[in-house]
């Protein structure tokens, strides 16, 4: 019998603090939906008290998901501690995850706090949370670069004080495999109260090396993983999910540990963290990537038509990777329509929603013939990317002309804070036009860092996906858009960019209070 290895999934946490990959609750809910239909034990679904906005949205998901148990991260202060703690009140199960710094560099020119003050704080910090919840997560952050002693006395204590789970982070990507792996077999032998508690790995893509380091953290003992859909997270982000889940699945003969993860939900889960972030999944990406099981040389190709193992050790299927399959077209009906998005795991909570699914299937069914399943994700998910809470902005209609010779022009008119109001502009094509003409309007003085145009299926009728990354006083955000006419599509994610850029600021939960 193999040990059960926790997913502690915090896409929506460490993958939101991605620069420019801030969801709003809605988003989060979605993304929420699809993690507890992938299986993952524990979802992180933020830092309740970086906002009131952050709050709403740990409740939300606390509120609608069932199945996993949903974590919310605090510093080792009162007030974050008791905001995570009201936060995850509605969940079945909820858990709340606090952390202090115990590296030298951390303690000494962050914290400005001694060994024993970052002691005495974490023993205080974990009682604290034990109010809430028995269910309480301790986390030595910079934990990699921590000293062994110290990270014993300090773990020993927070086990003590009622911490079930003990996560040990390499914040900063530093360590290497060997190291990382050695460093949990000291501490599950060093540390006298051990057994009590559940070690997880925590790791930081910096070099590379975040998935490596947690199996070589999961060969010596840790039983809980924290990962990112994509890898998603700060910098070069977190360990992915889908790559540690299918290394263990796959590594059988290595690993003793199995997960309760249904992989046939990871490429959805995927395909809606990118769409929503608008973070594009490089093309070689494992498990996810769109040439992940494509093979394109002919000794490739001959091995694989002969006999599937020769070149593949894990299935397409697996993952949830289809053939494209056309679903629907211009006569497919409302029921088809519905239960074609229950398959793919999209529900409406009214009936009026669904009805204005089916109004904008119908009139893309009239643009393009034959209809897939990422036309359908697309469809949905672009209606809830543009819903922004408190939105300022809104595309009302666009036309744009361009002819050899001439200037591209592009005449936007706007919904503006409750004004509709009009522009034209020029520029070095049509989309430069655009994003011209709305800025004329809207002045936001935001420079453009990143602008992607990627398309959901094959074909020249397929919806296109764009992606606009706006910058301003050091603020990043992302906007996305979709639709069959790329230039509407390229102006509705320059208006999403537009209105996250002027949504709530937010607390970062690494710096100190
Ligand atoms: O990387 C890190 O140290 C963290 C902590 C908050 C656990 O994300
Ligand atoms: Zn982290």
């Amino acid at each position: 019998m193999k040990d059960h290895l926790v997913i502690f999934d915090t896409t929506l946490r460490d993958g939101e603090q991605s620069p420019g990959a801030s969801m709003t609750k809605e988003e989060k809910i979605r993304i929420a939906k699809q993690l507890e239909r992938l299986n993952v034990d524990v979802i992180e679904a933020g830092f309740p008290a970086a906002s009131p906005g952050d709050f709403d949205s740990v409740q939300a998901v606390a509120s609608v998901v069932k199945d996993s148990t949903i974590c919310g991260l605090a510093r080792a202060v009162a007030n974050d501690i008791d905001r995570a703690g009201e936060a995850i009140k509605p969940a079945n199960s909820g858990r709340i995850h606090t952390f202090i710094a115990t590296s030298p560099i951390h303690m000494e020119k962050k914290l400005r706090m001694s060994p024993d003050e970052v002691v005495e704080r974490a023993v205080w910090a974990v009682k604290r949370a034990r109010n809430y919840t028995d269910n309480v997560e301790f986390s030595p952050e910079d934990a990699g670069r921590s000293e062994p002693d110290f990270l014993c006395r300090v773990i020993e204590a927070a086990i003590k004080a009622g911490a079930t789970t003990i996560n040990i982070p390499d914040t900063v990507g530093y360590n290497v495999p060997k190291q990382f792996g050695l460093l949990f077999r000291e501490l599950l032998e060093r540390i006298p109260n051990s057994d009590q508690a559940i070690f997880s790995a925590h790791c930081h893509n910096d070099l590379g090396l975040a998935v490596a380091n947690s199996l070589a953290a999961v060969e010596n003992g840790a039983r809980q993983v924290e990962c990112t859909i994509n890898g998603l997270g700060e910098r070069a982000g977190n360990t992915a999910l889908e790559e540690i889940v299918m290394a263990v699945k796959t590594r059988q003969d290595i690993f003793d540990v199995d997960t309760r993860i249904r992989t046939q939900e990871i490429l959805a889960a995927s395909r809606l963290v990118s769409n929503i972030t608008g973070f594009a999944v490089q093309p070689n990406k494992a498990i996810v990537g769109a040439n992940a099981f494509a093979h394109e040389s002919g000794i490739h190709q001959d091995g694989v038509l002969k006999h599937r193992e020769t070149y593949e050790i894990m299935r397409a299927e697996d993952v949830g990777w289809s053939t494209n399959k056309m679903v629907m077209g211009k006569h497919s009906g409302r029921n088809a329509f519905k239960t074609r998005l229950e398959e793919l795991g999209i529900e409406f909570e009214t009936e009026q929603e669904l009805n204005d699914a089916f109004g904008r299937f119908k009139e893309l069914a009239d643009r393009k013939h034959e209809i897939y399943d990422e036309d359908l994700q697309s469809l949905v998910t672009d209606n809830n990317i543009q819903r922004v809470e408190n939105e300022n902005y809104r595309l009302i209609s666009l036309k744009v002309s361009t002819e050899t010779g001439e200037d591209p022009q592009a005449e936007v008119t706007l919904w503006v804070k409750g004004q509709e109001v009009s522009a034209l502009s020029y520029g070095s094509g049509v989309v430069d036009a655009t994003f011209k003409a709305i800025e004329s309007m809207v002045e936001s003085g935001a420079s453009l860092e990143l602008y992607s145009v990627s398309n959901v299926t094959n074909g020249t009728d397929s919806m296109g996906e764009t992606a606009v990354r706006l910058e301003k006083g050091g603020r990043i955000v992302n906007g996305q858009g979709s639709d069959t006419d790329i230039v509407t599509a390229s102006a509705k994610a320059y208006i999403n960019a537009l209105n996250k850029l002027e949504s709530e600021t937010r607390a970062h939960p690494q710096t100190t209070v």
